[in-house]
C-alpha cells in the first residue's frame, strides 16, 4: 500500500498530513529517508516521523470493541476539531485507529485497533462480515418495504445484497427494526430506509459478527481476546475464499 495510507492506518497522522511530512523530508522507512511520493510499504515496515521517533509506543497488536456514542467522528483526527473515537483511548499507549467507520450520528459497535491484517479483512467488501443495526424510523413500517429491504434495494451505487430483518416494535408513530447486512457501503442502512422515504431517527450498531456490546456502556470499550481476534479473522478468510461477488459489483 502507499506510504501515506499506511501512515494513516497506523494512526501516525492523516493521509494529508502524511503527504506534507513526506514532502518536507520528515519520514523514514526502515531507517531510510523517503525522498519521493508513491513509495509502497507494508504495515510491517518500520515507519518513523523524524522528531517523533523518540515517542515510545507499544507495537504489539491489540483490538478493542468500542461502544461509540453519537456525535463522535470515526477517525484519529478531525479538521473541524470535533471529538474523534481515538480520544477515548488516550490512556492506551498504542497507535490506534478505527476499523471502518460509523457515521457521526450513528452509535454502537466499532473496532479500534492497530492490527493491519484485521483491518484489511474486516473492511474488505469480499469478506462479508455480518453487522446488525437497530434502526428507529419515524412511522409505521410497511411489510412490502420490509420484503424489498430483505431482498435488495436499488441504490445509486447498485443493488444491495440480501439482508435479515426483524421488526422489534411497530406503532403508528415509529418502528424499531433490526437489520443485518454484510456490506459496508457509505450510509448504507440510512440510504436503504430513505429509499422508501422513511426518516431514520436513530441508528445503532448492535454487533459485528459474533461480537456484541453486552456489558460495554456508551463511550466505553473492552480489549478483545486473542481467540476473538483470530475467530474474526478466520470468519473473514472463510467468507473470502467462498469468493462471493457482491451484486452491486456484478456487470
Ligand atoms: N449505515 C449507515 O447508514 N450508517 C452507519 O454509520 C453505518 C451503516
Amino acid at each position: 500500500m502507499r506510504l501515506q495510507k499506511a501512515m494513516s492506518q497506523l494512526g501516525l497522522c492523516s493521509r494529508r498530513q502524511a503527504e506534507e511530512l513526506i514532502n518536507q523530508g520528515k519520514v523514514k522507512v526502515n531507517g531510510v529517508l523517503v525522498q519521493e511520493m508513491g513509495v509502497q510499504v507494508t504495515l510491517k515496515d518500520k515507519i518513523e516521523i523524524i522528531g517523533q521517533s523518540n515517542k515510545s509506543v507499544n507495537t504489539n497488536t491489540v483490538t478493542f470493541l468500542f461502544n461509540k456514542p453519537l456525535g463522535v467522528v470515526s477517525s484519529v483526527k478531525d479538521d473541524r476539531g470535533r471529538k474523534v473515537v481515538t480520544d477515548f483511548f488516550n490512556n492506551e499507549n498504542y497507535r490506534l485507529y478505527p476499523v471502518g467507520r460509523l457515521d457521526y450520528n450513528t452509535s454502537g459497535a466499532l473496532l479500534i485497533s492497530n492490527d493491519g491484517e484485521l483491518t484489511n479483512l474486516v473492511t474488505h467488501p469480499s469478506t462479508h462480515l455480518n453487522k446488525t443495526y437497530i434502526v428507529t424510523i419515524d412511522s409505521e413500517v410497511k411489510d412490502e418495504h420490509l420484503k424489498l429491504l430483505e431482498k435488495g434495494v436499488m441504490l445509486e451505487d447498485g443493488l444491495t445484497q440480501p439482508s435479515i430483518i426483524k421488526v422489534l416494535k411497530r406503532t403508528t408513530t415509529y418502528s424499531l427494526i433490526s437489520i443485518t447486512i454484510h456490506e459496508g457501503r457509505n450510509r448504507q442502512v440510512r440510504r436503504m430506509f430513505e429509499h422508501f422515504s422513511y426518516h431514520v431517527k436513530n441508528l445503532h450498531r448492535e454487533s459485528i459478527g459474533f461480537l456484541n456490546l453486552n456489558g460495554i456502556e456508551r463511550g466505553k470499550y473492552r480489549l478483545l481476546t486473542n481467540q476473538e481476534v483470530e475467530k474474526i479473522k478466520t470468519i473473514c478468510k472463510q467468507n473470502k475464499s467462498k469468493n462471493i461477488i457482491p451484486e452491486y459489483k456484478r456487470k
